[in-house]
């Protein structure tokens, strides 16, 4: 049998990785600052994340949600006073499509209607309502199309408040990303983020905070929405959350009363999945990653800014877009072939850091050289 040939690849085989190095086969080392898109969020291998899943492992890796699981309780508990919304409850499950689906199914049984305003650009997964609420018609199967998801231009106050008006009682939820992440590092505005609130509130819809990407620290607030200073009724998670062990989740505001069987998953919740939820979230408090982001974020970003041939430098904390005239869209490559350095990308030209929240500003300082030396060239 052979591999479902879509996804394409780097020919570059990597068997180890400590912090934000990883060795491919033949020994070579390369720098880390994609996170295996965004999801390595305390360095690979971190020593108390392996041992936490080690024990368990050792100890039962696997009972389905039809017994008690401590350790739910312990990681609510402990994503409770991380993200500080104590009063939110907890629905576990295993990626972020995932989440973002329960998130919208959620608003529908809470509301009882149908639309979903989404923006130009969003990805939210490609589930059935996920990827509908996804700005990409190139991966919408015929099959998931349908007219409840109405797009709307990104931070475009005028048509949002139109829309609401037109046709407001009938939209169940508003989801959004803090910052868009495949959208190419493009932020919501502090402004918007409010008018979803109040518009919500006005009209009894439900505000979906997609923290898939944005959320769990990377920006430097628990989930990039915050910085808003208004509070969304749903937030959905999962890339950092278990530092690459498959986890997602919802938190839900205590406006939404749970019933038995409205939402379920097989694996979601299970013992190994949250205990390196909690291995995460425990080194995240102890070695104040969310101060370190912000502080080496803060001084990434205002040296990138420094480079005469970069044209924008976009995002906040340790999601940042390095946004490359179109014909240095070679860059991000030869930063890989030539630099050994992992780096995302947006469009060819925009290049995206999304490194472990625990890199020092000696890494920084290292890409930033690299950087220099890759622009010097062309
Ligand atoms: C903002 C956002 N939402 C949702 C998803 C989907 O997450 P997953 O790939 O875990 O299903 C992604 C993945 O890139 C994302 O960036």
């Amino acid at each position: 049998m052979d591999l479902f040939n879509v996804y394409p690849i780097n020919p570059i085989n990597i068997v180890r990785a400590k912090g934000s190095s990883v060795w491919d086969a033949t020994g070579t080392e390369y720098l880390d600052l994609y996170g295996g898109h965004a999801v390595i969020s305390i360095g690979h291998s971190h020593p108390h994340y392996v041992e936490t899943l080690t024990k368990q492992l050792h100890q039962i890796g696997f009972y389905s949600n039809s017994v008690e699981i401590p350790l739910q309780k312990q990681l609510a508990r402990q994503l409770g006073e991380m993200s500080g919304k104590d009063d939110y409850a907890l629905f576990l499950c295993n990626s972020g499509a995932e989440a973002n689906e329960n998130a919208l199914k959620l608003a529908s049984f809470h509301n009882g209607r149908k639309k979903i305003i989404a923006f130009t650009k969003a990805f939210h997964g490609r589930t059935s309502l996920a990827v509908t609420a996804t700005d990409n018609p190139a991966i919408v199967a015929p099959v998931n199309q349908t007219d409840n998801v109405v797009f709307l231009p990104f931070n475009d106050e005028e048509a949002l408040t139109g829309a609401f008006r037109d046709f407001g009682d009938e939209i169940s939820s508003v989801i959004i990303e803090g910052i868009q992440g495949v959208g190419g590092i493009r932020e919501a505005s502090v402004s918007f983020l409010r008018l979803i609130r109040s518009l919500c509130d006005q009209y009894g819809t439900v505000f979906i905070a997609d923290a898939v990407q944005c959320g769990y620290g990377r920006t430097g607030d628990f989930y990039s929405q915050d910085y808003a200073g208004v509070d969304a009724d749903i937030y959905s998670m999962a890339k950092g959350m278990g530092n690459g062990f498959p986890i997602g989740a919802i938190s839900i505001s205590p406006k939404f009363k749970a019933s038995f069987g409205m939402l379920g998953t097989t694996f979601g919740g299970n013992h190994l999945a949250c205990a390196a939820a909690i291995a995460v979230l425990d080194v995240m408090k102890k070695e104040n990653l969310l101060a370190n982001t912000q502080d080496v974020g803060d001084y990434l970003i205002a040296e990138l800014k420094k480079f005469d041939k970069v044209e924008e430098v976009r995002g906040r904390g340790l999601m940042i877009g390095v946004v490359l005239p179109a014909e240095l869209s070679n860059v991000k490559k030869d930063l890989l072939v030539k630099n050994r350095i992992f780096t995302g990308e947006a469009k060819p030209n925009i290049i995206r850091i999304l490194p472990a929240l625990n890199i020092t500003k000696e890494i920084a300082d290292t890409f930033l050289t690299a950087l220099d030396e890759r622009l010097k060239a062309c």
